[in-house]
């Protein structure tokens, strides 16, 4: 697949309300290959990196260093999708230098097209100069996993009337500071409405209801290959699991009975 298929984010932007923005995570060639495949628009190297497919218990124990290794084999399968990497927990809350300098390893040694970032307004004065620098940011608001340890819990966003108007003032802001696209999870999907209408950059749902202007959904729960949890506002398109159980039980079966190999 050829570069030019892929699209920039301004093309993204100018998607906002008409035909919707498909993503889905990847975390590997062979992932990326697929979803290039299939003509998704976004292939988000998420931090979800760490629980789908590293055996950790989230995405907060997931470094740089990880981030780095995952988004360049994905970039590597060159498909024909906006690549984006997450900046894994705490980098964002460094000095700007810092940030920069994470955002500057995922963009020059993986390779990806742009980066996102979970948080709110407070991070807007150093999205604008992420933005000045040449780094393209999706914004990551609602529920923000990377925050779990301090939420207590995973849980809905947007279910009370100042928790939507906190959105709401989230979502301006990091339109304000440049971001091209926002990830709104876990959010109420009338609430998910308002953020929506209130901005005039694409919004990429995930569990936040069928009014954003797109959807975003991990890899692994979308083939049913996920091993651990799986979240209620998930569907599972296909189920790759068994079949992937089936193939190599049957494999197993082959050489314990030796007719694998032939001869
Ligand atoms: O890391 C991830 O998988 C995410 C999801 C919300 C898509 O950020």
């Amino acid at each position: 697949m050829s570069e030019s298929a892929k699209p920039t984010t301004h093309a993204l932007r100018r998607r906002k309300g008409g035909a919707p923005i498909v993503a889905v995570t990847a975390y590997d060639a062979v992932m990326a290959h697929y979803a290039g495949l299939a003509g998704v628009d976004i292939i988000l190297v998420g931090d979800s990196v760490g629980n789908t497919v590293l055996g950790l218990t989230g995405t907060v124990p997931v470094t740089l260093d990880m981030m780095v290794h995952h988004s360049a084999a994905v970039v590597r399968a060159q498909p024909p999708a906006l690549v984006v990497a997450d900046v894994p927990f705490g980098e964002a809350h460094f000095d700007f230098r810092r940030v920069l300098m994470s955002c500057q390893r995922l963009m020059q040694e993986a390779g990806v097209d742009a980066v996102k970032i979970e948080g709110g307004r407070t991070l807007a004065p150093k999205i604008v100069r992420l933005v000045e620098a040449g780094v393209p940011v999706w914004g990551h608001i609602g529920l923000m996993p990377q925050q779990v340890k301090q939420l207590g819990r995973y849980k809905k966003f947007g279910v009370t009337d100042a928790e939507t108007a906190a959105l709401v003032a989230d979502a301006q802001a990091l339109e304000a500071a440049g971001c091209f696209a926002l990830l709104l999870e876990m959010v109420k999907p009338e609430a998910a409405a308002i953020v929506t209408k209130a901005v005039q950059i694409p919004v990429i749902g995930i569990g936040a209801g069928a009014d954003c202007d797109g959807q975003i959904l991990v890899f692994t729960d979308v083939l049913g290959i996920t091993t651990g949890y799986v979240p209620g506002f998930v569907e599972k398109f296909a189920e790759v699991g068994a079949l992937m159980k089936q193939g190599l039980t049957e494999y197993a079966s082959a050489v314990k009975q030796r007719t694998f190999p032939k001869r």
